[in-house]
């Protein structure tokens, strides 16, 4: 075994159930490793990290790839945003971050640090909210991340409602790893401290109702942490956190100066979710049996039903969907109740899935948020586009770019935030970074006749209403272009999307023939990953 392994070390494992899918068991390991890895993982590197054969995670991989949650580039598989579905699905189902996120962000304003929302996921903490300050001497953990309770302020918090075999747990993986290997988003803990001091720190926080971390995790860095309580049960529902630097704030001096601004944000919270109405259930997944069905169809042995039939099933949950039964599930994914029952064994078996005996329904864990979503909560509209552009280029043999409306009014500017040169020696040459007065561009244009700028818009009328812009570019002889928005999941136009040609090469009316379909095609599909990308986490435009 080599040193240097992503895999926890050996807590004893409950035995792999009768009716679990081994090939989803297997498929999720892949994106396991995949997320570990930020996201990027050669083949070879899969199957080292997996311990699967190499024909497996081919496999595998294009299962995944079919179902758009991971893109083959050359040797590469590369996890994309559409994986963050999954964790969509359980951030939607858990519903905090829709009703808490606002006064986190807004008390991260206020007292111009960090703030943050944490659950407790088995003997560890993982975040589901992070309204992060920009500053150089900062640290910050993204959605999803897990780190071991005792190496953190919200982890005692937690810990003050544990029972007696939460606590028997707790020890053996202390025991395991004493120096958190296992947890791949904190630097391991040189000196180990005694578990007594971790039960110490529980029995007074359950007292105080705070907690701290003092440079627990980092030097330097420190955190004051108060619960946020369910109104129906009283039990801890999430943590919300306050982060810092010991250049800024001491431990001590975060609970003198922030602590009271952070329980009135909690107490604020709390009325919210006091107030909440119950969620309307959104509608499930358009039924995927069909879809799965014609995969296998045409890719044959590359493409493996049971995985993909396993991964709907996760997408059945989500908001007002938090509980499923059987039943639910099997409607909701067009399965066959006996392969979502298998499915939902193996999740089950997996951590990934909680079955409720008394009402016989399951329900997500925050382990779900370890299938790709960490690494993907940190992408940006240009990183989204870019694979998307080279593949536009490569199909219509012109250049391609992706630009943001960086002013507004009359001197309204774009700017080229990515693009994709096309291998013609005459090719167009504009520079990411590049900024162009708006209205004489086609870019501009489709971004200044969005119905939101309505004074810009009136000029842009019949762009918006045919979806498109198409120029003869003043600023540059012979250069003819043509540029569709690309629309947030509330269906504002936030950037554009072009192909630029040769005047001399197209009529207009063959760009709008042979160009605009295959521009659209490539709109949509940014858009996709944008939107799932933008469900929880704010992507930035550039
Ligand atoms: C964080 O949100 O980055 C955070 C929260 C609590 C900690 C440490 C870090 O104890």
């Amino acid at each position: 075994m080599p040193a240097e392994t992503t895999t926890p070390p050996p807590v004893p494992e409950a035995a792999v159930p009768a009716e679990a899918v081994a090939p989803l068991i297997r498929g999720v390991r892949v994106l396991r490793e995949l997320t570990e890895a930020g996201g990027t993982l050669s083949l070879s590197g899969l199957e080292r990290a997996t311990g699967l054969a190499r024909s497996t995670v081919d496999r595998i991989t294009s299962t995944l790839a079919r179902m758009g949650y991971v893109r083959l580039d050359g040797r590469d598989a590369v996890t994309t945003p559409r994986l963050m579905e999954l964790g969509n699905a359980y951030l939607a189902a858990l519903r905090l971050p829709a009703l808490l996120s606002p006064r986190a962000d807004a008390l991260a304003d206020e007292l111009d640090e960090s703030v943050s929302l944490a659950v407790a996921d088995r003997d560890g903490i993982r975040f589901i909210h992070q309204a992060t300050r920009r500053r150089a001497m900062s640290l910050s953990f993204r959605i999803g991340d897990l780190l071991p309770a005792e190496r953190t302020a919200p982890g005692p918090l937690f810990a003050s409602e544990w029972t007696d075999e939460n606590w028997r747990a707790w020890r053996e993986r202390r025991a395991a790893d004493p120096v958190n290997r296992g947890f791949s988003a904190v630097p391991p803990r040189e000196l180990p401290f005694p578990d007594s001091e971790f039960e110490a720190r529980a029995a007074q926080a359950g007292r105080d109702g705070w907690a701290l971390d003092d440079q627990l995790i980092e030097p330097g860095l420190v955190a004051v942490s108060v619960p946020v309580r369910d109104p129906r049960t009283g039990r801890i529902a999430c943590v919300a956190n306050v982060v810092s630097h010991t250049s800024r704030h001491t431990a001590a001096d975060l609970r003198d100066t922030l602590l009271p601004r952070l329980r009135a944000t909690v107490a604020e919270m709390e009325r919210e979710l006091a107030a909440a109405p119950d969620p309307d259930p959104g509608p499930p997944p358009s039924g995927s049996a069909a879809w799965i069905g014609a995969s296998k169809h045409e890719l044959g042995r590359e493409f493996i039903e049971s995985l993909a039939r396993g991964l709907t099933v996760l997408t059945a949950f989500g908001e007002g969907r938090a509980a499923l039964t059987l039943t639910d599930v099997a409607r909701a994914t067009g399965l066959a109740r006996a392969t979502a029952r298998r499915a939902l064994i193996t999740y089950e078996h997996l951590g990934l899935v909680r079955g409720q005996p008394e009402s016989r329904t399951f329900g997500l864990t925050p382990r779900v948020l370890s299938l790709g979503f960490p690494p993907l909560s940190r992408t940006s509209l240009p990183r989204i586009a870019a694979p998307h552009l080279a593949d536009l280029s490569a199909r219509v043999g012109e250049s391609t770019a992706l630009a943001v409306l960086v002013s507004s009014g009359p001197t309204a500017e774009i700017q080229y935030t990515a693009r994709a040169v096309s291998p013609r020696i005459m090719g167009v040459d504009i520079r990411v970074g590049t900024r162009l007065p708006a209205a004489a561009t086609s870019l501009g244009r489709v971004l200044l006749s969005d119905p939101e700028d309505s004074a810009a818009s009136a000029g842009f009328a019949r762009v918006r209403s045919q979806g498109y812009a198409l120029l003869d570019e003043a600023w540059e002889d012979g250069l003819r272009t043509l540029a569709v928005p690309l629309r947030d999941r509330t269906g504002r136009a936030v950037a554009a999307v072009n192909v630029a040609l040769h005047a001399a090469g197209r009529t207009a009316e063959e760009c709008v023939a042979e160009i605009l379909p295959e521009l659209r095609l490539t709109a949509s599909r940014i858009e996709q990953e944008l939107h799932a990308a933008g469900h929880f986490t704010r992507v930035p435009l550039l």
